[in-house]
C-alpha cells in the first residue's frame, strides 16, 4: 500500500492537469498542498507561466523558496483556479478545512476563484462531515462569550461536544491574521448549511472551516490510482 506522502504527491501531480499556462492560481496550505507546490515548481522551472496567490505565509514562503511566482490577492483579486487540500470531503463536495489553521485565507482565496480543485487521499472522503473537528477562527476579544455563543448555536441544532482552543505547544495557536482557533468536535453534522449560518451569526466568529459551496472538482488519490470527480462542468 502506498504511503501517505506518496498519495499526496500523486494527488498533487494529477491536479497539474487543471493548470493551464498563464493561469491566476490560488495555492493552498497543508501537506497535500505542499506536495502540489513541489510538482508545480518543477513545471514552472521548465517553462509553465502562472501567477500564484498563497493562502498562508507558510505557502508563500515555500513558493518563494521554489521559485513559484506569488503576488498578493489585492494585486490579483480574481483567480482562475485554486488548488487546496481538505480535512474532510463528502459526496456533495462539502469540505471541512482548517486543520493547518489557514481557513480564513483559504476561504477568501477560494471565493475569489472561478474553480476550486480539492486534492486529497481517500482517507479524507466521508459520508457525513464532522469526524474531524470543525476549526473556527475567532477574535481574541471576548473569547469566553464567543465560546458560549458557539456552544449555544450548536445546541440549537442538536450538536454538542468538546470545543477546545488550538495550541501551539503551551501557547495559543495564532493564525496568520492574528486570531485564535477553536476546534469543535461536534461529531456527525447532518445540517452543515444550518451550522455554517449559525456560526456566522456569532459576532466573535471570524470564519469557520465548513467550505460548502466552493469545490468544483476533487482529485482523490488511492493506492491503486487517482479518481477525478467534477461537481460542475468545466
Ligand atoms: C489548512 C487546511 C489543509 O488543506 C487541510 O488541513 C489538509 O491538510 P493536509 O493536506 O496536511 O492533510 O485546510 O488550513
Amino acid at each position: 500500500m502506498a504511503d501517505a506522502a506518496a498519495l499526496k504527491e500523486k494527488a498533487g501531480r494529477a491536479a497539474l492537469s487543471f493548470v493551464e499556462d498563464g493561469m491566476r492560481l490560488g495555492i493552498g496550505t497543508g501537506s497535500t498542498a505542499e506536495a502540489f507546490i513541489r510538482v508545480l515548481a518543477e513545471k514552472v522551472t521548465t517553462g509553465l507561466r502562472i501567477t500564484g496567490v498563497a493562502t498562508s505565509k507558510r505557502t508563500a514562503e515555500l513558493c518563494g523558496e521554489l521559485g513559484v511566482p506569488i503576488v498578493t490577492l489585492d494585486e490579483m483579486p480574481e483567480l482562475d483556479l485554486t488548488i487546496d487540500g481538505a480535512d474532510e470531503i463528502d459526496a456533495d463536495f462539502r469540505l471541512i478545512k482548517g486543520g493547518g489553521g489557514a481557513l480564513l485565507r483559504e476561504k477568501i482565496v477560494a471565493a475569489a476563484s472561478a474553480r476550486m480543485v480539492v486534492i486529497a487521499d481517500a482517507s479524507k472522503c466521508v459520508e457525513t462531515l464532522g469526524a474531524f473537528p470543525v476549526p473556527i477562527e475567532v477574535n481574541g476579544f471576548g473569547l469566553t462569550a464567543t465560546y458560549i455563543g458557539i456552544r449555544k448555536a450548536a445546541e440549537r441544532l442538536g450538536l454538542s461536544g468538546e470545543i477546545t482552543m488550538r495550541l501551539a505547544g503551551a501557547e495559543p495557536f495564532i493564525t496568520d491574521n492574528g486570531h485564535l482557533i477553536l476546534d469543535a468536535s461536534f461529531g456527525r453534522i447532518p445540517q452543515a448549511e444550518a451550522l455554517s449560518e449559525a456560526l456566522h451569526a456569532v459576532p466573535g466568529v471570524v470564519e469557520h472551516g465548513l467550505f460548502l459551496r466552493y469545490a468544483s472538482d476533487a482529485v482523490i488519490a488511492r493506492s491503486d490510482g487517482v479518481e477525478v470527480r467534477h461537481n460542475r462542468p468545466a
